[in-house]
């Protein structure tokens, strides 16, 4: 079993990630922690109490940090998720649910500490929640089993941002927090918008879940019709990509994914501020911002079509 704990701001598609890690045999979701971006950090963690108890999960809920580093702040993306961040469906105002009485950060402190060497990080919002975790304790890095984040964009298949032409959202909504976490003392892997963008799921697609998944079917079509609308309107798609469920498919089925490794940095402020550039050559150059970083894992390709029926057959139980 693998354990995690899930960062996330739901969202969508962190909505239909976490469903997939729940109803996947191999992953024990041991806690989610909130983040902002898709909706404020109440709404997220609304939504993430709803989820849990709507699919009667056991992982603990932690509420994390309302502002990144560098206090500059983004309009939550009402836009793309809808005003209550899951696709405008009737949810409660509040859930009575019982949330950790730690914050974010201190929860995945304290958990990883009493686990060592057991517990994955799959991040799929800003990375503010681990950043501050690990600037407060450097010691859970050799702790961690391993930090798999959705986020980035490196340029392969030509993809190179969403919400600018050069960033992705959730490092441009904390790119000093990005910074930190890649480049911390931990094994990083990333799955940007490289392969995300790689794998659609189309409306059809989309039905036949709804039809053959009893548990989670209606639920993951009902919250993904506002989200297949953005898609459309904006880049015409019919349907729309695959996300924070590719940080958990890697988790699952590392198999389907290449992968290669090198030195990060993310750019912090300007034109292109969240853009992340990564490293190849061990060449040490005369002013080298790369040369001290250790070398991470990206993904540059996953096997789409494998991809939407593993998550097919997880979701349906097969
Ligand atoms: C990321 O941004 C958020 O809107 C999604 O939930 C995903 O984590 C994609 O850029
Ligand atoms: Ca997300």
């Amino acid at each position: 079993m693998k354990k995690i704990i899930f960062d996330t701001d739901p969202g969508i598609d962190d909505a239909m990630a976490l469903l997939l890690a729940h109803a996947s045999q191999e992953i024990e979701v041991i806690g989610i922690t909130t983040t902002f971006g898709n909706a404020s950090i109440e709404n997220t963690t609304r939504n993430a109490l709803f989820l849990k108890q709507r699919f009667g999960m056991r992982a603990e809920v932690a509420k994390g940090v309302d502002t990144p580093l560098d206090h500059v702040k983004t309009e939550p993306a009402t836009l793309v998720h809808g005003e209550n961040g899951l696709g405008d469906i009737v949810i409660p105002d509040h859930v009575n649910a019982e949330l950790s009485p730690l914050v974010a950060h201190d929860y995945i402190i304290e958990k990883i500490k009493e686990q060592p060497g057991e517990i994955t990080l799959v991040a799929v919002g800003r990375l503010t929640n681990l950043a501050l975790a690990i600037q407060k304790d450097p010691e859970i890095g050799k702790l961690v089993k391993e930090v798999i984040i959705m986020g980035g964009a490196f340029g392969h298949n030509g993809h190179t941002g969403n919400l600018t032409p050069f960033a992705e959202a959730n490092v441009y909504g904390d790119p000093l927090a990005a910074d930190i976490v890649i480049n911390a003392d931990w094994p990083v892997t990333i799955v940007g918008l490289d392969v995300t963008q790689q794998t659609l799921m189309s409306n059809a697609y989309l039905e036949k879940v709804r039809s053959h998944s009893t548990k989670y079917g209606e639920f993951i079509y009902d919250i993904t019709r506002f989200y297949a609308q953005f898609y459309s309107d904006d880049l015409g798609l019919d349907g729309f990509y695959v996300h924070d469920s590719s940080a958990i498919m890697y988790l699952v089925a590392p198999e389907i994914f290449t992968t290669k490794q090198g030195q990060i940095r993310v750019i912090t402020e300007g034109p292109a501020k969240g853009h992340t550039l990564y490293k190849s050559s061990d060449r040490v150059f005369p002013i080298d911002e790369w040369a001290t970083s250790p070398k991470q894992t990206i993904a540059i390709n996953v096997e789409s079509q494998t991809f939407n029926q593993r998550y097919f057959d997880i979701i349906c139980g097969n």
